[in-house]
């Protein structure tokens, strides 16, 4: 399979107040590839989904993405067709019926008064039901966003980034507030989204069994250094020992 590659990250260093948040990554991903991100609290996994996602900015290094610079990347519907992220927190809107929560996902390319204009008389009312669908969730289309279960608000971003259908999806922590079953359910939907619609899945993870059962590949960072990069049979339960140590091996 030549999958191309559509992440290189070039020696990325970032710091905050002259803290080294991630210290020179290197690494690259291909298209299609499923990667987890792991390693202890604090070791960069945020700052580094931020940093692809172009939320914060680097300190050294470059990141390219699908063979450009993200740096000359705008922000705006070429973006968003690149990268699409979905987060532990959701970012949907409460009060807001299911339905304009998933069309958000055209924001960027319908603009403001469209996308304000959706509020009102929903555009596009299929699109969304199509993507409800595949989440399981097409009977809960007028319902209020607030009044669903974690896990079935997690479906709905999913059918967000569906409606929006960026080639990378970045997620942090997507299961962290759920239930093992719940997390089991979203992951298997998420994944199986994921490889369906060919995209490249990079996702931090608290769980090295949801690491190991649901991602092909597994990078982790402790301390903001990248610790291992392998393929998920080749992570051994001493490298993870290692990994989560609380003291630094000198
Ligand atoms: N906005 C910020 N300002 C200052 N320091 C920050 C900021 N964001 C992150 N850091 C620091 O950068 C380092 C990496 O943080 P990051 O949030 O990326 O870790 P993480 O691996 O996502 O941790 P967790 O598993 O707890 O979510 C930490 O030392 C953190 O304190
Ligand atoms: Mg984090």
């Amino acid at each position: 399979m030549s999958s191309k590659t559509i992440i290189e990250a070039k020696n990325i260093t970032k710091q905050f107040d002259g803290k080294i948040a991630l210290s020179s990554l290197s690494f690259s991903i291909k298209q299609g590839e499923l990667v987890a991100l792991i390693g202890p609290s604090g070791a960069g996994k945020t700052t580094l989904l931020n940093s692809i996602a172009a939320l914060v900015p680097l300190h050294s290094g470059e990141l390219i993405i699908d063979n450009l610079p993200l740096t000359k990347y705008k922000k705006g519907k070429l973006f968003s067709k690149k990268i699409g992220v979905i987060r532990q927190q959701f970012d949907l809107i409460g009060p807001l019926a299911v339905i304009h929560n998933v069309l958000a996902g055209k924001l960027s390319e319908w603009g403001l008064f469209k996308s304000l204009f959706s509020l009102l008389v929903p555009q596009e009312k299929e699109i969304a039901i199509k993507a409800l669908q595949r989440v399981g969730l097409e009977d809960k289309l007028l319902e209020i966003t607030a009044t669903l279960s974690g896990g079935e608000q997690q479906r709905v971003a999913m059918a967000r980034l569906l409606v929006q259908n960026p080639e990378i999806i970045l997620a942090d922590e997507p299961v962290a507030s759920l239930d093992p079953a719940r997390a089991d359910d979203v992951l298997t939907m998420l994944t199986k989204i994921v490889t369906e619609e060919k995209q490249t899945l990079i996702a931090s993870l608290h769980s090295v069994e949801y690491a190991r059962k649901y991602f092909t590949r597994i990078i982790s960072l402790k301390n903001g250094k990248l610790f291992f990069d392998l393929p998920t049979e080749q992570v051994t339960d001493e490298l993870l020992t290692e990994l989560y140590q609380l003291k630094e091996l000198v």
